[in-house]
């Protein structure tokens, strides 16, 4: 018997912050198994469904996937499953005898509760964090696909991770707003986007909406080379400036802004327009509003972009255990969808490389990004 025909039942799960497309992935996935006579489970939460059923009525952690429940969330943002990016069970936070907290790897558990209901794969949709704790799956025997989800886009091995271009569309959208209102009032508006240590998300809308600055990550910034070029440079041809800061932006000799630092819990970031915002306050003569876009990034119905790759990544990941290929993701690269070792994918962030040509572009347009 090969490896194929002994796959009956497979388990999807959703892991880390939503983004727009993750019901894409779902639906191609569950009906291109459902089509080759597997079953579909989905499980809630991340893991916590099958981890810790206990917090769900009787037998309500699983779902069984059928045709009606995937048939019309294409266009749905968010995720039918949900999803978590907290207690993470690898290191999952735990009480010792003192009752100090420390982290303790639960993963075990987890593949025992696999065992138990007779799941033969996993396909896994997550980020850097989901998809290292894929990885370690596939090390301890399940067969395992990933499939690669952040509106960060900042996943190395995949040239793009859908929830990305829905979130700099919106991005772009609502900077384009903002240009009517501050050359209305003559103000400096800073915008601040999500994107943790990378600054795709910046990056991309800030020079599709014309943004006078974009401050990223990869290149920490001087406050006074910023309010220099909005004092000489900027003025000279409006009123006013638009100022893109990423959320892991950081001045040169500053740190990044944290909101939260927890054991079991991803850092959470936040503050660096608003520290933008307090110091062009003092530097330039111009009043300075902040807008944070934030969560909005992460709403609403995917775009075509994020819909086609979802689906995509969906049936490519369902092909790949049919192909009896497990402990890889499937990743974007144009114009195809390859398969990816996980070992290499959990290594390294993807952030922006200085020397492309979009940052070039970016420079020719007279855009200051603070060095
Ligand atoms: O990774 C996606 C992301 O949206 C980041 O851009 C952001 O820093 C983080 O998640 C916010 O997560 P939370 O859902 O915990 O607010």
């Amino acid at each position: 018997m090969s490896e194929v025909s002994k796959i009956k039942r497979i388990a999807i799960n959703t892991g880390g912050g939503d983004a727009p497309g993750l019901n894409a992935v779902i639906k191609a996935a569950v009906i291109s198994a459902l089509n080759r006579g597997w079953e579909c489970i989905g499980i809630r939460d991340g893991y916590n469904g099958i981890f810790l059923p206990e917090r769900y009525p009787p037998g309500a952690g699983l779902i069984n996937l059928t045709h009606d429940i995937v048939n019309n969330i294409t266009a749905l943002g968010g995720t039918i499953l949900g999803t978590t990016n907290r207690g993470n069970p690898m290191k999952y936070p735990m009480k010792d005898t003192k009752g100090n907290i420390v982290e303790v790897d639960r993963t075990d558990e987890i593949l025992a509760g696999f065992k138990r209901h007779e799941i033969d794969a996993l396909i896994a949709i997550g980020g850097d964090g989901s998809l290292s704790m894929a990885n370690v799956f596939a090390q301890k025997g399940l067969k395992v696909v990933g499939v690669p989800k952040t509106i960060d886009n900042d996943l190395d091995k995949t040239v793009m991770t859908f929830g990305f271009d829905t979130a700099i569309s919106f991005a772009t959208e609502s900077i384009d707003r903002l240009h009517s209102t501050a050359q209305s009032h003559g103000r400096i508006m800073v915008v601040e986007v999500m994107g943790r240590y990378a600054g795709w998300i910046a990056m991309n809308s800030g020079i599709s909406s014309s943004a006078d600055v974009i401050l990223i990550p990869e290149i920490p910034y001087d406050i006074k080379k910023v309010a220099d070029h909005i004092n000489k440079e900027v003025s000279k041809k409006r009123n006013y400036s638009i100022v893109v800061v990423a959320e892991g932006a950081r001045p040169k000799d500053g740190e990044v802004s944290v909101i939260e630092k927890e054991a079991g819990k991803a850092e959470r970031l936040g503050g660096a327009g608003e520290k933008v915002a307090k110091d062009l306050q003092e530097l330039t003569d111009k009043e300075v509003r902040t807008v944070i876009l934030g969560h909005l990034l992460r709403g609403g119905s995917p775009t075509t972009f994020d819909r086609l790759l979802a689906l995509r990544f969906g049936s490519a990941a369902v092909r790949a255990l049919a192909e009896g290929e497990s402990g890889i993701m499937v990743a974007l690269d144009p114009p195809h969808v390859r398969y990816v070792p996980l070992d290499l994918v959990s290594q390294r962030m993807k952030t922006v490389p200085l020397d492309s040509d979009t940052v070039h572009t970016a420079r020719d347009l007279g855009i200051c990004f603070g060095d």
